[in-house]
């Protein structure tokens, strides 16, 4: 051994006369470093959270601007991403429609949340192991209520067929666990678009950018939308879409046009804060927060500044 260490010094000297510090000591340090590193990121994480608790939710001036969205149509009261439930909000007077899609087996853009058929109909397996056909069969309301019994998974063309240009519907695209993002998915919509002639009331949003891109590219009159949990932004900057990204979200590096024209951005509600709404409004950006289901927090929402509220119930009277 060139030199020894004594646990009980902060630094030992070797053999040859060098002073070092003592392993020990060092690692002591870097636990500190980690420790007030991740108590610097909860801070920032939870600031928001904290934040809308203490924020009054206060009164909405009656003409309020900020739109309220059927998330997965009126799914409070009717069986989510059905033609029941996006009948009801437009019943309902629901200022934009919102919905997922999947593609099936043989490449048809279907109306449903998850990847998997489990939670909201009668079926088993991933959405993508099967032929429109098949998905047809399935019970998509029984889970709801029974009233709702025999409600099919709609394909996108039926829900356009449906709403007609009554309200703008905003097409989220989602993508299987398994296989990741659909490739086909983007030239699928467009295809239906624009048999539709519905570029002027369909909006594209995503929590996945490759789709917000390649959109762009086919059909760039469609307004775009990027979703996420949130965006901290500032030194030590992070965000989460598809996953946890460090760095400063850019609309206008992360798209091929500028931020101009990357329409808005969505959020996860618990996330926002005045400044980081203002920050983007100042970026030609529209803001939506999702999803909030009670008066209390959609007047919070409102009171900061979001453009737009995605809702399961687009008639609350907040
Ligand atoms: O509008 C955004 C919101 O719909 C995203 O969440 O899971 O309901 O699609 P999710
Ligand atoms: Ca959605």
């Amino acid at each position: 051994m060139l030199f020894y260490f004594d646990i009980w010094r902060p630094a030992c000297i070797t053999k040859k006369g060098f002073l070092i510090q003592h392993p020990m000591r060092i690692l002591r340090r870097f636990i500190r470093f980690l420790l007030l590193f991740v108590v610097f990121l909860l801070a920032r994480l939870l600031y928001p959270l904290l934040y809308q608790l203490f924020i009054p939710a206060g009164s909405v001036h009656a003409d309020r601007q900020t739109l309220m969205i059927a998330h997965r149509g009126a799914s409070g009261v009717a069986p989510e991403n059905t033609l029941a439930a996006f009948a009801r909000a437009l019943d309902q007077g629901a200022d934009m429609l919102e919905l997922d899609i999947h593609l099936s087996r043989d490449g048809i853009p279907v109306v449903i949340h998850d990847a998997t058929l489990e939670r909201t109909t009668n079926g088993h397996g991933r959405v993508v192991e099967y032929d429109l056909a098949a998905l047809k069969q399935l019970d998509a309301g029984s889970w709801f209520a029974k009233e709702y019994a025999g409600e099919r998974i709609p394909t996108l063309d039926e829900v356009l067929t449906l709403v007609n240009g009554r309200a703008p519907v905003i097409i989220e695209f989602k993508w299987d666990k398994e296989e990741g993002y659909y490739p086909q998915m983007a030239t699928k919509v467009a295809t239906i678009i624009r048999a539709h002639q519905a570029s002027d009331w369909c909006w594209v949003q995503s929590f996945e950018q490759r789709y917000l891109d390649e959109m762009y590219r086919l059909l760039p009159e469609v307004p775009l939308v990027k979703c996420f949990i949130g965006v901290w932004s500032g030194p030590l900057g992070f965000y989460y879409d598809t996953g946890f990204h460090w760095g400063n979200y850019r609309p206008d590096a992360q798209i091929y046009r500028p931020a101009a024209h990357l329409t808005g951005l969505n959020f996860y509600y618990r996330t926002l804060t005045r400044s980081q709404i203002a920050n983007w409004h100042q970026a030609g950006l529209q803001v939506w927060s999702y999803t909030v289901n009670d008066s209390k927090n959609m007047n919070k929402q409102v009171n900061l500044g979001a453009d737009g509220i995605i809702t399961n119930y687009p008639d609350a009277n907040y």
